[in-house]
C-alpha cells in the first residue's frame, strides 16, 4: 500500500512559531525524507468557514497568508501537492455519504469539537456545519488515501473518528476505504508552544504570537516583552524554568552550536538552567539569547518568503495545479466509494441488462 500524507490548516490567520515547531518543521521533514509516496497539504478553507461563515473575506485573503507560509518554511511544490479545500467538490460528496455513518451523539462525544464549542459559546447554537466537520475531515483525509495524518494532539480525536467511519463503511459497502494513522511530532517539546503571555495556547485573538512573517524587529520587540515567572523579580531571585515561556521555547529552538556563537559563558541549555533556578541570572539575559536563537530559525523564512512574495500569481498557481492534481485523486476515491454503496448507475451494464430482463414482454 502506498505510503500517503495528507495534512492541513484552516486559512484563518497567519501561521506562527507555534505552527513551525509543532507541524510545519515536521511536514517538511517528512517530505524531505524521501519514505513517502505522496504528500497532500491542504487549506481547509472550508473548514474554516463552518466556524467564520459570517467572515468570507477573512478566509479568503488568508489563503495566500497559509500558502506564502507553507513554501517559506520549505513545502516544496515539487514534493508536496498543496490544495484548497473548497475547490474539490468530492469531498462534499464523501462527506454527504459518510454521515449515515455518524450518529449526533458520536459527534457530540468528540472531544475536539466539545472543546472548540465551548471556547466559541456555540452551547446555545451550533451551526450544523460546524458540529458536522470532523465527518468532512474523515472525507479529507480518506479522499486521499492518507495512510499518515501528521497533526497536533488536539487532533487525535478527529482522526479516531475517521477510523470509526472507515470501519463501518467497510463493514457495510466493503473494503473501500484506507484507514489511516494520526502522527505526533516526536520532539515533545514542541508538542505546543504557548503565547508570549503565557497563556496556554498562542492564538490570534489573545494577540500573543510569534508570527513566521513577523520581522526581525517585531520578533525582538515580542522576545523582549515576554512573560516569565512572575516571582522572578530580583536578578538574585532563584526562578522557575518549568511553564515559563523564555524556557519553553529555547527547549524548542535551541540547537547545538548556538551557546558557542552567541552565550559562550554557558555550555548547555541544562547549564542556563540551572544557573536561573539557582537565582543569579536576569529575564532580560535570557531574553537576548533567546532573540539570537529565534532569528536564526526565522531569518531563512523570512527570506524564502520575501522571494515568494515576488511572485503572489505564481502562489496561486501552484495552489490551482494541486488541487485540479487532488480533485483527479478523489474523483477516483469517489468512484470506488459510489460503486461499493451501489449508486453508479449508469456505469453498470449488468444492472441495466439485469432490469431489462426482468421486465422484457415474453410472447
Ligand atoms: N482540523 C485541522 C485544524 O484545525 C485542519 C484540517 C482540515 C485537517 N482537514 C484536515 C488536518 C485533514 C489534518 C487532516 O488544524
Amino acid at each position: 500500500m502506498p505510503k500517503i500524507i495528507l495534512t492541513g490548516d484552516r486559512p484563518t490567520g497567519r501561521l506562527h512559531v507555534g505552527h513551525y515547531v509543532g507541524s510545519l518543521k515536521e511536514r517538511v521533514r517528512l517530505q524531505n525524507s524521501g519514505l513517502y509516496d505522496k504528500i497532500f497539504i491542504m487549506i481547509a478553507d472550508a473548514q474554516a468557514l463552518t466556524d467564520n461563515a459570517e467572515q468570507p473575506e477573512k478566509v479568503r485573503q488568508n489563503i495566500i497568508e497559509v500558502a506564502l507560509d507553507y513554501l517559506s518554511c520549505g513545502l516544496d511544490p515539487k514534493l508536496s501537492t498543496m490544495l484548497i479545500q473548497s475547490q474539490i467538490p468530492e469531498l462534499c460528496e464523501l462527506s454527504f455519504y459518510y454521515m449515515n455513518l455518524v450518529t449526533v451523539s458520536r459527534l457530540q462525544r468528540n472531544p475536539t469539537v466539545k472543546a472548540e464549542i465551548q471556547m466559541r459559546n456555540f452551547e446555545a447554537s451550533i451551526p450544523v456545519g460546524f458540529f458536522t466537520y470532523p465527518i468532512s475531515q474523515a472525507a479529507d483525509i480518506t479522499a486521499f488515501r492518507a495512510t499518515t495524518v501528521p497533526v497536533g494532539e488536539d487532533q487525535l480525536p478527529m482522526i479516531e473518528q475517521t477510523r470509526e467511519i472507515v470501519r463501518k463503511f467497510a463493514s457495510i459497502y466493503g473494503d473501500v476505504l484506507v484507514e489511516p494513522e494520526g502522527m505526533l511530532s516526536g520532539n515533545k517539546a514542541c508538542l505546543r508552544l504557548p503565547g508570549i503571555d503565557g497563556k496556554a495556547k498562542m492564538s490570534k485573538s489573545l494577540n500573543n504570537c510569534i508570527y513566521l512573517s513577523d520581522s526581525e524587529e517585531e520578533v525582538r520587540k515580542k522576545v523582549m516583552s515576554m512573560f516569565t515567572d512572575p516571582n522572578h523579580l530580583q536578578v538574585s531571585d532563584p526562578g522557575q524554568v518549568e511553564g515559563n515561556p523564555v524556557f519553553i521555547y529555547l527547549d524548542a529552538f535551541c540547537q547545538e552550536g548556538m551557546f558557542e556563537e552567541y552565550l559562550p559563558e554557558y555550555a548547555s541549555l541544562e547549564e542556563l538552567k540551572a544557573h536561573y533556578t539557582r537565582g543569579g541570572l536576569g529575564d532580560v539575559k535570557v531574553k537576548k539569547f533567546l532573540d539570537k536563537v529565534l532569528q536564526e530559525a526565522l531569518s531563512p523564512i523570512r527570506a524564502r518568503r520575501k522571494e515568494w512574495e515576488k511572485d503572489i500569481p505564481a502562489v496561486y498557481e501552484i495552489l490551482k495545479k494541486g488541487s485540479q492534481e487532488a480533485r483527479e485523486t478523489a474523483a477516483r476515491t469517489l468512484d470506488d466509494v459510489k460503486k461499493a454503496m451501489k449508486i453508479n448507475y449508469f456505469d453498470d451494464q449488468a444492472l441495466i441488462a439485469g432490469q431489462a430482463k426482468k421486465y422484457a414482454v415474453t410472447e
